[in-house]
């Protein structure tokens, strides 16, 4: 496959991500609740999650953004469900060493994140690809913390 029917494969499942999305919603009796916006634009998401014994049995997300930010939340909360929120943030580095343009370890577990890709190219965009991921360090770091998040 050469670098355009790789660079349209890429668009098409990003495009896919933002106009069906996965897991979109809210998990009404969650366990991790997290909302960030992203400081350039303003645009906001609201993660949910269902964590029990440290294992993500669901996710799900809602906010507004751009094709970008929304794909991007959908992958993250496709990939990281049955995984423990350990291997979440490692998958979370990696997903930031992709955007940095340094090497990355894509799993099959990933799935479609691997579309995302070219956005490192476009220093603008990378907070929108990131900031599902960020939420996600986000309480996950607070629950750690805490044992709970402030929305509990
Ligand atoms: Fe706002 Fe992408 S332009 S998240």
């Amino acid at each position: 496959m050469n670098f355009n029917n790789l660079d349209q494969l890429y668009r098409s499942v990003i495009m896919d991500h933002y106009k069906n999305p996965r897991n979109k919603g809210v998990i009404e009796d969650g366990t991790m609740t997290v909302d960030m916006n992203n400081p350039t634009c303003g645009d906001r998401i609201h993660l949910t999650f269902d964590i029990v014994d440290g294992i993500v049995h669901d996710a799900k997300f809602e906010g507004e953004g751009c094709s970008i930010s929304m794909s991007s939340a959908s992958m993250m909360t496709e990939a990281i469900k049955g995984h423990s929120l350990k291997e979440a943030m490692q998958m979370s580095q990696e997903f930031t060493k992709m955007m940095l343009g340094e090497d990355y370890t894509i799993t099959e577990d990933m799935g479609d994140i691997e579309a995302l890709q070219g956005v490192s190219q476009f220093p603008a965009r990378i907070k929108c690809a990131t900031l599902a991921w960020k939420a996600l360090e986000k309480g996950t770091v607070e629950k750690e913390g805490k044992g709970t998040t402030e929305d509990e």
